[in-house]
């Protein structure tokens, strides 16, 4: 409320005297998991919004939370200067904040949609950039139809969002898994062993597709194509006889055995997506080690996979989307997305970016370049 009345006053009586309109004021905010890119993201669209349309630019808290709660602050050039390199989000996250279902002291999911929209006619918002992933960006499109102005921009390490060929955060990850399926690969190598590595990426298999294919993993499994153990022992058991005196095993978080469930870490009751999942890797690793009798060795890598400093693929994609989505508020283009389509940035419409989650089609020209050099799909 106090800034409110400090930029009517100021802009007032500055506009009065000048002849000159208030200037236009945005708000950006980062929802959901983190990963890398996302500061890369906020300080394009902050520079873009300065320089270019010489707008104000508010950063708000914590996602959606910051939206509840009334928390933000002002971004300068300055405040965005030197984070392109940065992981993590200067503005804080949170993947529980869903303010069309926030938990009341007493655990009763209230719906705050209405108190985000009255926060954001006090903070003076011509318009709101949300960049976040499914859940997110959900949120995001239920907010415009409650009439906020606002655009998306579009990031996980998952890569499962619809509309966009790639999401912000997704390219770091897969460096940090192949670097970690490259340093297993030695040490496998050493002890003669069968190495499974755990990845993130919910319900859709890009990351263990692209770092399984990437780092040369023997088997690799994914959440798109269940697996048949006996065929994963199989493969295994082949190589040690062949020579091959160790095997890498790269499983998606939310793969699962033909006839047979993904495995649940726990679930984190006020958030919109409440399923956590976790444990396939030990699973596997087990009933390997049971049926082959072979010794097998599990990695979660787990948030790592969220961490460090952005990919030179990232920081680029951050970029180009953050400015894009910027001349999208700039030119009223609401309910859009910004998103790489080929080469290019085009604008999407948010609601076809989260009508469903983007997964690995069984026939993806990877999958066929994985089984033409002999990587086994665990089928
Ligand atoms: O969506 C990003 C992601 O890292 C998923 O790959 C993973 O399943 C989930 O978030 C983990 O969530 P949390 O940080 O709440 O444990």
């Amino acid at each position: 409320m106090r800034r409110n009345k400090h930029r009517s006053n100021r802009d007032l009586s500055s506009s009065l005297s000048s002849g000159r309109m208030p200037k236009k004021r945005i708000g950006v905010l980062t929802g959901g998991g983190d990963c890398p890119g996302l500061n890369a993201a906020i300080r394009a669209v902050t520079k873009t919004a300065i320089l270019h349309y010489g707008m104000e630019v508010l950063g708000i808290k914590d996602g959606y939370l910051g939206l509840i709660e009334n928390r933000y602050t002002t971004l300068s050039y300055e405040d965005v200067s030197g984070i392109l390199t940065e992981g993590g989000t200067l503005l804080g996250s949170s993947n529980k904040a869903n303010p069309f279902g926030y938990p009341s002291p007493s655990g009763k999911l209230r719906d705050l949609s209405g108190a985000v929209l009255e926060n954001v006619k006090m903070m003076e918002l011509d318009g709101l950039v949300c960049i976040g992933g499914d859940g997110t960006l959900t949120v995001a499109y239920k907010l415009y139809k409650k009439g906020l102005r606002l655009v998306g921009i579009p990031k996980t390490i998952d890569n499962d969002l619809g509309a966009t060929d790639v999401t912000i955060g997704f390219d770091s990850a897969v460096i940090t898994a192949t670097e970690a399926i490259d340093k297993l690969h030695t040490t496998a190598q050493s002890h003669h062993r069968v190495m499974v590595i755990e990845v993130m990426g919910r319900y859709a298999g890009w990351l263990g597709l692209y770092a399984g294919m990437a780092g040369g993993g023997d088997i690799i499994i994914i959440p798109e194509i269940p697996y048949d153990i006996d065929k994963v022992c199989k493969r295994v058991t082949e190589r040690h006889k062949s020579g091959k005196r160790f095997s890498i095993v790269v499983i998606s978080e939310g793969a699962r055995p033909k006839g047979g469930n993904m495995v649940v870490k726990k679930i984190v009751k006020d958030s919109a997506e409440p399923v956590r999942l976790g444990g396939i890797g030990n699973k596997i690793a087990s009933d390997i080690e049971n049926l082959t009798g072979l010794e097998t060795r599990v990695t979660v890598l787990g948030h790592l996979q969220r961490g460090g400093s952005p990919s030179p693929f990232d920081r680029m994609l951050a970029t180009r989307l953050g400015t894009f989505a910027c001349g999208l508020l700039a030119r009223g283009k609401f309910g859009r997305m910004a998103a790489l389509k080929g080469q290019d940035i085009r604008a999407v419409e948010l609601k076809d970016a989260v009508r469903s989650i983007r997964r690995v089609s069984r026939s993806h020209p990877i999958i066929k370049s994985g089984l033409a050099v002999g990587t086994s799909f665990g089928i």
